[in-house]
């Protein structure tokens, strides 16, 4: 490894970073992560501190989890590549095809399609929506609906449906027919509702309105994530899914549940589908299927949709789409091993403990620090504090605020992720209570240094 030194000056001359402007990395450099143990990470410098930002919303088995690092390192030995495309396939990919259709069974989903992260997940999901209603002669149904504030990855189609203005502006003309509806997000809606429960009413009713509008007979799917993650992590009350999955239904719409973040155990339920008792039609999966040591992501698919593809005679059923490591052996290796460590460790579990204390101890935060004007969460190991400036008007937080914020919580011991007015948490799966304490602490300490 280079020298500290070589690394702070050099970093973001050559490298630009994932949602940053290349200038502000160069006036204020990242902290470069040199090492990882258990659910605590070590910079540069030797700080360490616990990792409540879980690497990004992936790594929920830690750092250390020893079955996914062999895995990888035996599949590398034994065969690092080969490809899936028509022809060729590889028995880990078929190994890990077995197992995923036993773990989403109860989600109805039994075929998998392999891609190489989240956007490829969402934008093969997309795309396999529109192809199911031409395989059917509905050739008509063509366009998206999906929830503002919901993040669905930085592919165009994926761009299209999300709904946030900064992943969105800079990279328009995005796709047409990408129409968003307004998310049940109590803290801020255009309906002035704090209901969760009514808010969810009228963001359904909202759908409708769309729907009709656009003619259900042009519409080929919704998409959205269970919980809203990036955007700030928003729970939907509780009839919200299923009320989208019946009007879904009602007017021969394609759920598709993005489940990048929540799949596998985040929201303390094996799935943010299970969670809400909905079964999507096709579902999005990617970074803690394996552990995020791999690039890898699936596409799980429903039988009503797989029987729509596998009775096709017409040759419309072919796909054409895919990645050159779309089944990668190693990727698919690492899954094996971590879906078993996964099962193993019955992670959700720990999810829904630890995610309760986690936000508990966020919402005692709010009784001290006024810059917090909303706390949410309350479903598995996913929170986020939403920051004010003045919690009467609800304008947001100057962004030195939440910086100064983020860097003295660090500080104190614990890694926390700043997005937009947010700050985000999404910790390993297997943190224990002592690791809340050590987030909440340094949480503390950071809203005292900037209060
Ligand atoms: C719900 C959701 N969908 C899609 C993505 C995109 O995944 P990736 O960054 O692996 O492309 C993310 C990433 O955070 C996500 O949270």
């Amino acid at each position: 490894m280079k020298d500290a030194n070589f690394l702070k000056e050099n970093n973001a001359r050559q490298v630009w970073h994932p949602m940053a402007h290349p200038a502000d990395s160069l006036a204020n450099p990242p902290d470069i992560i040199v090492g990882g143990e258990g659910v605590e990470i070590t910079d540069v410098d030797g700080h360490r501190t616990v990792d409540g930002v879980g690497g990004l919303w992936n790594v929920n088995l830690g750092y250390s989890c020893a079955p996914v690092k062999e895995a990888i390192a035996a599949q590398l030995d034994r065969l690092p590549y080969y490809s899936i495309f028509r022809g060729t396939s590889n028995d880990a990919v078929i190994e890990l095809g077995y197992m995923l259709a036993e773990f989403f069974a109860a989600d109805g989903l039994s075929r998998a399609f392999f891609t190489s992260g989240g956007s490829d997940s969402v934008e093969i999901a997309l795309r396999l929506a529109r192809q199911y209603h031409k395989v059917r002669g509905e050739a008509g149904r063509v366009k998206y609906l999906s929830l503002k504030k919901g993040y669905h990855g930085t592919h165009t189609l994926g761009a299209s449906v999300n709904g946030n203005a900064n992943f969105r502006t800079m990279y328009e003309p995005l796709m047409a027919g990408c129409h968003h509806i307004p998310a049940p997000y109590t803290y801020r809606n255009p309906f002035d509702e704090t209901d969760p429960a009514r808010l969810a009413q009228l963001c359904l009713a909202a759908l409708e309105d769309e729907i009709a509008f656009q003619g259900a007979g042009t519409i080929a799917a919704f998409i959205m994530e269970p919980v809203l993650g990036a955007g700030g992590v928003i729970p939907p009350h509780e009839s919200f899914m299923p009320g989208v999955r019946e009007i879904c239904d009602r007017h021969g719409i394609l759920l598709i549940a993005d489940e990048v973040i929540t799949a596998f155990g985040r929201t303390g339920d094996w799935t943010g589908s299970r969670h809400w008792g909905v079964q999507p039609d096709l579902m999005c999966t990617a970074k803690a299927i394996t552990n995020g040591y791999f690039p890898f992501g699936a596409v799980m698919v429903s039988d009503k949709v797989a029987e729509v593809f596998e009775g096709d005679t017409s040759g419309k059923g072919a796909i054409g789409s895919g990645y050159t490591y779309s089944g990668h052996p190693v990727g698919a290796a690492a899954a094996i091993a971590c879906l078993k460590e996964t099962e193993r460790l019955a992670v959700k579990d720990n999810a829904a403990a630890r995610g309760a204390q986690l936000h508990a101890g966020l919402l005692a935060l709010k009784d001290r620090h006024d810059l917090i004007g909303d706390v949410r969460g309350g479903h598995g190991l996913m929170c986020a504090l939403e920051l004010v400036a003045d919690r009467a008007t609800k304008a947001p937080v100057d962004k030195a605020v939440a910086a100064k914020v983020h860097r003295a919580t660090y500080e104190a011991g614990a890694m926390v992720r700043i997005s937009g007015p947010n700050i985000i948490l999404s910790p390993p799966l297997i943190l224990t209570e002592a690791h809340v304490d050590t987030i909440l602490t340094g949480l503390d300490a950071g809203f005292r240094a900037a209060g």
